[in-house]
């Protein structure tokens, strides 16, 4: 395949060359600045920043991928509250220029949108349960899938949660490698109990991803862990298995922590369409802990 990714100095973007490369498959890898992935030659780099259509225009029809994964985004919840013309322009304006240069390439676009879609007062959710975002970042994601699902062009939509792996560079932590530092550091931490997520190895979903790609497969789709849970059990999970000191995870309410947006209470995904149609079978959340392990010890050996 022909694989063009954006945002690819982001933790699933990362994921998806990693599974893509040595191959087979031509990978234009892109995202926003020079790359921070591997330089190992297994895939081409162009700086491209997707809100610039003349730039984006200009990149995909000098490659015509037969795949383009759009995993670049405003993935900063807070941040999207606050700036939200940038929030647009990346979230929901970019999206509408990929479907357009796409559908003139005829490329299939696969789009990676969110649990924050919907309100967390009914997780968790099936692909046709009522979306009713909390936020702008929610609301964002739901007006790329609006406008993906009345467009021509050739979509899948992977909606996911609370993202972790091991990256190379990121410029944003994830709940794995930012809890574990933080105990091993002995700072003390605190962490909320009454929100729920379903947190999902980013491999996992990068697999998601490509299965899609190559069997042509279109729609929406729930790609998540499959163990439900509330932030403050995934921290105790992350510090048992690493052997970290409990006590320094504070029990809190989110109502104590007062951030910029509004979160969903309980999400979760019904997982029934990605198992029959994808082939998805995500990891338990403690052999996605004990697969990070491997991985961070490989990387320093
Ligand atoms: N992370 C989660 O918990 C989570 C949960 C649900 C859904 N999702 C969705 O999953 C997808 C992948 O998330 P992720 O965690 O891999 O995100 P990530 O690590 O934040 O990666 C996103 C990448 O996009 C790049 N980017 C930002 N603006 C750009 C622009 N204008 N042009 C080109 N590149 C740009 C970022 O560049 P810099 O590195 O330079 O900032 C970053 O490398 C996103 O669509 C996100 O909304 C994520």
């Amino acid at each position: 395949m022909i694989v063009l990714v954006t945002g690819s100095n982001g933790l699933l973007g990362q994921k998806i060359i990693e599974q893509l490369k040595n191959k087979d498959n031509k990978i234009i890898a892109t995202s926003k600045g020079s790359n921070r992935n591997s330089n190992n030659n297994s895939f081409i780099y162009e700086d491209l920043d997707i809100t610039n259509k003349e730039q984006l225009s200009f990149v995909l029809k000098k490659y015509k991928p037969e795949v383009v994964f759009n995993t670049a985004a405003m993935t900063n919840v807070d941040l999207c509250e606050l700036e939200k013309d940038l929030c647009k322009k990346v979230n929901v304006k970019a999206v509408e220029y990929l479907a357009d240069i796409c559908f003139d390439l005829d490329a299939h676009l696969i789009h990676i949108s969110t649990d924050f879609i919907f309100d967390g007062n009914d997780g968790p959710y099936n692909e046709d349960d009522i979306a009713c975002p909390l936020s702008f970042y929610g609301q964002s994601k739901l007006d790329s899938e609006n406008i993906l699902k009345s467009h021509k062009c050739k979509w899948t939509i992977l909606r996911t949660i609370v993202l972790f792996g091991v990256g190379k560079n990121l410029t944003k932590s994830n709940i794995v490698l930012w809890a574990k530092e933080q105990l091993e550091n002995s700072k003390v931490i605190n962490i909320i109990d009454d929100e729920f997520r379903a947190p999902t190895l980013a491999d996992d979903l990068a697999y998601a991803c490509i299965y899609s790609a190559k069997n042509k497969v279109f729609g929406v789709y729930h790609a998540s862990g499959k163990d439900i849970m509330s932030i403050y059990d995934m921290v105790i999970s992350i510090a048992n298995y690493f052997n970290l000191d409990k006590n320094l995870v504070n029990r809190i309410s989110s109502k104590e922590l007062s951030q910029v947006a509004n979160r969903p209470k309980k999400t979760g995904f019904v997982l029934e369409k990605a198992k029959q149609q994808l082939n998805y079978h995500p990891k338990s959340f403690n052999d996605s802990l004990m697969y990070i392990d491997k991985q961070l010890t490989n990387q320093n050996n």
